[in-house]
């Protein structure tokens, strides 16, 4: 296949916007200098739950005249700061201002100043806090053999400037060395680099190994990634491993080793070549706070998608399609997230789509996504700015704009422009789009631009695509028009589902509910078959729904997405045999998709239990997580 390329004019003014400060959710003066190489010399220190090092930035500078380099700080504890083996003055503003952080301002001047046209290299001593939003430390309690601590980080969306000073912003691609010392295994987001450098401990404290990783990929600070752990692995590709803990070890590798290969084939053969050398899923504890994240090398994911029926799998369809839409294209703010997102999600779909090689199951995805959708368009109000394909984000908090709109309401344009333009051309301009920002930052305007350009000489397309109301793609609120998916997997569950909710009304109903109304289900037409009960008029009867998790084993199921979906319905319905498993549930899974609901629920039926067992758990979660929870705590309260 030909790929055309971009006219030089597109190319050269998406190139000169990459510095300009577009991004408002950082203080860094990044249109001043750019970072182009980090290099982070780190200790993990288990017992003071903290990293302690130097970090080494080689920033380019961009502006001649500019006398201070402004980074972003978190809670961080700055030591020193040097510049090429001198101390320069810097200071880290006392006052955070929320929700950016403190900035840290390095004053430059003699032979530093601004009349020089070289880069900068700075050395910069720090430490973590015990407030560093970016880690989550437990204890061996805490970890599943309860043998060694762990520690891991989540730096999406602006965290990573709570582990060390930096442009923390997506506009701002650095290459990466780590050199992490830990008494346990390390993973890092960039590929290993021997050999090892043992270092023997002192005062009873365990020595040490230096473990280092090179990531020759510029990419962004968001995806600066960490963990170390008792950590095993095993394969599940030629080019891809797993690693978890070690009594974990074999149910993730069975998890996963049937489709990893064949959805990176996939998508190689969608957009081009994966580009990362190795693909391979980290397997976090319980507590990890999302479904996946896409650190580039190693995946980080919940244990909850290893199910042990291989039906979560679709998570690593996603993150690996991340490595192309996010990692090498990447958003280039936060309010241009669904470039991340709505990319990742179409792609993860085309590759649910190839593997099982009918558009059905793409579209059943879609389906669930558009459920998602409305429950997000709900929680904020049709007419909110979050609810903006590019909303507004000056002042605001990413985390707190975060949701699925980014995702569903990405996805669906891109699902119209594929039906708009029919699937032969479009599938011309993936690889096009994804090699002209490729190690780049791209924001909506230049996805317009280039998608344009493209189809310049094909009137017919180009007619299509100028009809197009932009601004209204852009910035209205609340829902996109709904495409046409394919119902036919999503039919029966909704069949299914109306017999329920007419059995629940009228006592003549001949409906007698039996384990084989699911035969042949999946877990996730379960899924949509327990959403479509939710919310509904009137609730399911408390009896009805014990019914339920009997005949259908949904009361039993080790898979969380099915069990969550339950419970939320038997809490709607006032069901009193799911708020203790609900609790239960709630101190073993961390996962922000299952504890927002069922807090949410469970808070309305049983107040105190949902207080109790979040006291219980508090611990457990990770600070966003908890932080998340105790908002939700506020807004009940407030209500
Ligand atoms: N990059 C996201 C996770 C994320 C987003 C973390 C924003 C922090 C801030 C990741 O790729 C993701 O979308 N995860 C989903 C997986 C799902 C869509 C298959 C999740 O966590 O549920
Ligand atoms: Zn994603």
């Amino acid at each position: 296949m030909a790929i055309r390329y971009a006219p030089e004019s597109v190319v050269k003014e998406a190139a000169a916007s990459i510095h300009q400060p577009r991004d408002p959710n950082t203080l860094a003066n990044y249109n001043a200098w750019r970072t182009k190489h980090t290099t982070a010399d780190f200790e993990i220190d288990f017992d003071a739950k903290r990293l302690k090092g130097t970090v080494h930035l080689t920033l380019a500078r961009l502006a001649k005249g500019e006398k201070k380099v402004v980074l972003d700080t978190s809670y961080l504890d700055v030591l020193g700061v040097k510049i090429g083996g001198s101390q320069a003055r810097f200071d880290v503003s006392t006052s955070r201002m929320e929700p950016y952080g403190s900035p840290l301002t390095i004053s430059l001047d003699g032979q530093h100043g601004s009349d020089t046209d070289s880069d900068l290299t700075l050395s910069i001593g720090v430490q973590t806090t015990k407030d560093c939003t970016a880690l989550q430390w437990l204890t061996p309690a805490q970890t599943s053999n309860k043998k060694h601590p762990y520690m891991f980080s989540q730096c999406q969306a602006i965290h990573a400037r709570s582990l060390f000073p930096c442009q923390d912003t997506p506009d701002v691609k650095s290459t990466y060395t780590f050199n992490i010392r830990s008494p346990l295994p390390v993973l890092a987001s960039g590929l290993p680099t021997g050999p090892k450098d043992f270092s023997p401990g002192s005062n009873g404290k365990p020595g040490t190994l230096l473990y280092t990783f090179h990531q020759a990929i510029p990419m962004p600070s968001y995806l600066f990634a960490l963990a170390s752990g008792d950590l095993a692995c095993a394969s599940i590709g030629p080019r891809s491993t797993v690693w978890t803990g070690p009594e974990e070890l074999k149910a993730s590798q069975w998890e996963f080793e049937k489709d990893t290969e064949a959805y990176i084939q996939a998508a190689e053969k969608i957009v081009y070549p994966y580009a990362w050398t190795t693909y391979n899923v980290l397997v976090l504890p319980p507590s990890f706070p999302y479904g996946g994240m896409e650190n580039p090398v190693y995946t980080f994911a919940t244990p909850t998608v290893v199910s042990g029926d291989r039906e979560n799998v679709d998570v690593i369809a996603h993150e690996l399609s991340h490595s192309w839409s996010g990692n090498l294209v990447s958003n280039a703010s936060w309010e241009h997230f669904w470039l991340n997102e709505g990319w990742t999600t179409y792609l993860e779909r085309r590759l649910q789509a190839a593997i099982h090689g009918s558009d059905q199951h793409r579209d059943f995805s879609a389906i669930i996504g558009w459920k998602a959708l409305s429950d997000s368009i709900a929680q904020f109000g049709e007419d909110h700015n979050f609810t903006k394909l590019i909303p507004d984000l000056k002042g605001q908090d990413p985390d707190d704009a975060f949701s699925s709109i980014p995702y569903e309401k990405g996805f669906v344009f891109l699902y119209q422009l594929e039906k708009l333009l029919g699937m032969e051309k479009w599938d011309k301009f993936i690889p096009h789009y994804f090699t002209t920002y490729k190690q780049r930052s791209v924001d909506s305007f230049e996805f317009k631009a280039t998608l344009l350009s493209f189809f310049s000489s094909d009137a017919d397309v180009s007619k299509k695509l100028n009809d197009i109301d932009w601004d209204e793609k852009f910035y209205k609120p609340g829902f996109p028009p709904k495409p046409d998916f394919d119902t036919t997997l999503a039919d029966q569950c909704y069949e299914l589902a109306d017999k329920w909710t007419k059995l629940n009304v009228d006592e003549t109903s001949k409906f007698a509910p039996s384990e084989n109304d699911i035969d042949g289900f999946t877990a996730n037409q379960s899924v949509v078959f327990l959403e479509a009960l939710q919310g509904i008029d009137k609730p399911l009867s408390p009896e009805l729904v014990d019914l339920m998790g009997q005949r259908y084993g949904y009361a039993q199921s080790k898979n969380v997405e099915l069990v969550t979906r339950y419970f939320v319905v038997g809490l709607q319905a006032g069901a009193k045999s799911v708020y203790q498993p609900t609790a239960e549930l709630l101190g073993k899974v961390g996962r922000m998709k299952f504890v927002r609901p069922l807090y949410k629920e469970l808070m309305k039926r049983d107040y105190e239990l949902a207080q109790k067992t979040f006291q219980d758990n508090s611990d457990f979660y990770h600070p966003i997580c908890r932080g998340m929870v105790e908002k939700l705590f506020e807004k009940h309260a407030k209500a």
